[in-house]
């Protein structure tokens, strides 16, 4: 099947009381992976390229990728999503390429660092809903920033969202998920230890799923960590330092209180680097990128398989048709219309 409106996806999910991954690409075998690991556990998928992964792979590769990944696993509906678009222009540009989902990250200023008033933020939204809506494409915004700043997105600072303006923000920009941020950050090292209630604010998802029920909360910064990828790695050389995630049964709390796409990006990179790491330490006479490569792309495969099964989207991709992005376009005329 072509490429999935990811509200559609979400949408489903919401109906079957799951959530679903989405898993950042930069190359080939990522891809692969994810597709892998969707086929063995029936999965429906998100796959998400942030502005770095779109420079990486010169966007062409990264779509004609997308479009052998479509090809080979018709069974699978997949959505192609937009992580951290920072203005407008960058989630126009990924709607023209074929992108059917983007994020504008709007609690960021455009250089991805400052955050942004309120005001800013429902301005580029509700253009970028604008201009996705009338495409039939699906639109993720965010209110309240995360913390962390290891991988390049963020201030630093954490501003936990607000329930009162994640409900107006809702409102003014029409978009069809929301990132809360609720104590998470990106990349490895999220907590010192295992996080509490007081660090992982799940109260306040609780909450705001109450007022906000029809509308698709995201967890960013969703990655486990497991002690054991981290092992890996520094087992065969590497130097990471001891670090908590997020535990696997926090997300399923969120999962039960309106959390539908998950992200995660830092435990595939895990488990990719633990993997080249140890063959590169075990058989140093190896220099066929096959060699490493496969191995790679079999960790992450087993990681993503994992999470499927956990976030419970495993076993669902057969329940539905896609709907084409015409009849979501239609879908949001006609919302428009009766609203
Ligand atoms: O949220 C960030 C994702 O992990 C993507 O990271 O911008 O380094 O590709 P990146
Ligand atoms: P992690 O760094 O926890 O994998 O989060 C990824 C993410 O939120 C991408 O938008
Ligand atoms: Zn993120």
């Amino acid at each position: 099947m072509p490429l999935v409106s990811m509200r559609q996806l979400l949408d489903e999910a919401a109906r079957g009381g799951y959530g679903v991954g989405a898993f950042n690409v930069n190359n080939m075998e990522q891809i692969q992976a994810i597709m892998e690991a969707a086929r063995e556990t029936a999965s429906p998928v998100i796959i998400q390229a942030s502005r770095g992964a779109r420079s990486y792979t010169n966007d062409r590769f990264l779509w004609h990728l997308m479009q052998a990944a479509v090809e080979l696993y018709p069974e699978i509906p997949v959505s192609l999503h937009l992580d951290h678009g920072n203005e407008p222009a960058t989630c126009i540009s990924a709607i023209d390429l074929g992108f059917t989902s983007v994020m504008m990250d709007g609690s960021l200023e455009g250089d991805g660092k400052t955050p942004a008033s309120f005001e800013y933020n429902v301005a580029v939204t509700k253009e970028v809903v604008d201009y996705a809506h009338a495409r039939g494409v699906t639109v993720e915004g965010e209110i309240g920033t995360l913390g962390g700043i290891e991988d390049g997105h963020g201030s630093g600072e954490v501003h936990l969202t607000d329930p009162d303006e994640a409900v107006a923000f809702v409102h003014e920009t029409g978009v069809d998920a929301l990132a809360v941020a609720f104590g998470t950050s990106h990349g490895a090292y999220k907590f010192a230890q295992e996080p509490t209630g007081e660090v992982l604010k799940m109260d306040l998802i609780e909450e705001i799923h109450r007022r906000l029920p029809d509308t698709h909360l995201v967890m960013h910064g969703s990655s486990s960590v497991p002690p054991e990828l981290v092992a890996q790695v520094n087992k065969y050389g590497g130097a990471l330092k001891p670090a908590w995630g997020v535990p696997v049964k926090e997300i399923q709390l969120g999962i039960q209180n309106g959390v539908r796409k998950i992200n995660v990006d830092t435990d595939s990179r895990l488990a990719v680097t633990g993997a080249i790491r140890k063959v590169f330490a075990e058989s140093p006479e190896k220099f066929d990128p096959r060699d490493y490569l496969k191995p790679a792309r079999a960790a992450m495969q087993e990681l993503i398989a994992a999470r499927m099964r956990d976030f419970g989207q495993a076993g669902h991709a057969g329940d539905y048709e896609a709907l084409s992005l015409e009849e979501m376009r239609e879908g949001y005329a006609a919302a428009a219309a009766a609203a």
